[in-house]
């Protein structure tokens, strides 16, 4: 399967086991990240990867940005929007900045990635995407009131595109990561890890991001051609929607 990838954050934590896993199946695979280059600079060199840095919540980069993969890759038929931060603060503390990056970076990184591929899939008649949302858009969570909104609204993008992209054969769904052992929820601490967290996944451990890119590469299967519009929930029993 030759068909040209985009992984949004492709080159650390969940994203990076989504490029390696695409890859191994045989899709040609880019990798965007948004400024860590040493870390983008270590995934090419062990990957072969391609990696193209710019931020997901600037338009008119992510124009450019994608010009410029399909320029060396071809057009892009899968894209994967998967970058996202935290900016975590219990809402009486949390700033209008800490709100508007993770609503930008989480929310309007779909709309401004998605925008700029919809043509090229549309004329093609055949488009895959998969939006990287979070358990804790499904549930909520304190200290996440910017998350879980962005998060919810991946949910609510991903829903609404589907039933446009249905007649042009382009399938939308999301996957809803639980706790995953990367970078992110390694910030944790420990104590919190063990304690307040791991308790709470009936599996009894994080997920890991080998476990989510093998969503993914499902939803992008030819096999998944009639799933539009679906939520795969990966969180180890944590939530049952
Ligand atoms: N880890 C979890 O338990 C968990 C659970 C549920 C959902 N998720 C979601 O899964 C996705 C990946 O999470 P992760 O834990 O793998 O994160 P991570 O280890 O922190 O990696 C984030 C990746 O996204 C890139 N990125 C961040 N902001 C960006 C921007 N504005 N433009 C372009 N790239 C950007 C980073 O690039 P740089 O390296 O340049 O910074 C990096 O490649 C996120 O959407 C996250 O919300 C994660």
């Amino acid at each position: 399967m030759s068909r040209v990838v985009l992984v949004t954050g492709g080159t650390r934590g969940i994203g990076a086991a989504i490029s390696m896993a695409l890859r191994n199946a045989g899709y040609k695979v880019a990798a965007n990240y948004a400024g860590n280059d040493e870390k983008a600079r270590a995934f090419h060199d062990v990957t072969g990867i391609p990696v193209f840095k710019w931020d997901v919540s600037d338009y008119v980069a992510c124009g450019e940005g994608v010009a410029k993969v399909e320029a060396e890759l071809g057009g892009i038929e899968v894209l994967v929007n998967n970058a996202g931060i935290t900016r975590d603060a219990m809402f009486h503390k949390m700033t209008p900045q800490q709100w508007h990056e993770v609503i930008n970076t989480n929310l309007s990184g779909l709309f401004n990635m998605t925008h700029h591929v919809w043509g090229g899939m549309r004329d093609r008649s055949f488009g895959r995407i998969v939006n990287i949302s979070s358990i804790n858009g499904q549930k909520g969570q304190m200290g996440q009131v910017n998350y879980s909104a962005a998060k919810a609204g991946d949910l609510g993008f991903t829903k609404a595109l589907a039933q446009e992209g249905a007649a042009k054969n382009i399938t939308v769904n999301a996957v809803c990561p639980g706790y995953i052992g990367t970078e992110m929820v390694l910030a944790v601490p420990e104590k919190v890890l063990n304690e307040r967290i791991i308790p709470q996944i009936p599996v009894g451990r994080l997920g890991e991001p080998e476990e989510v890119a093998r969503c993914v590469a499902f939803l992008i299967s030819d096999d998944a051609g009639f799933i539009t519009g679906s939520t795969i929930s990966a969180n180890g029993g944590q939530f049952v929607v």
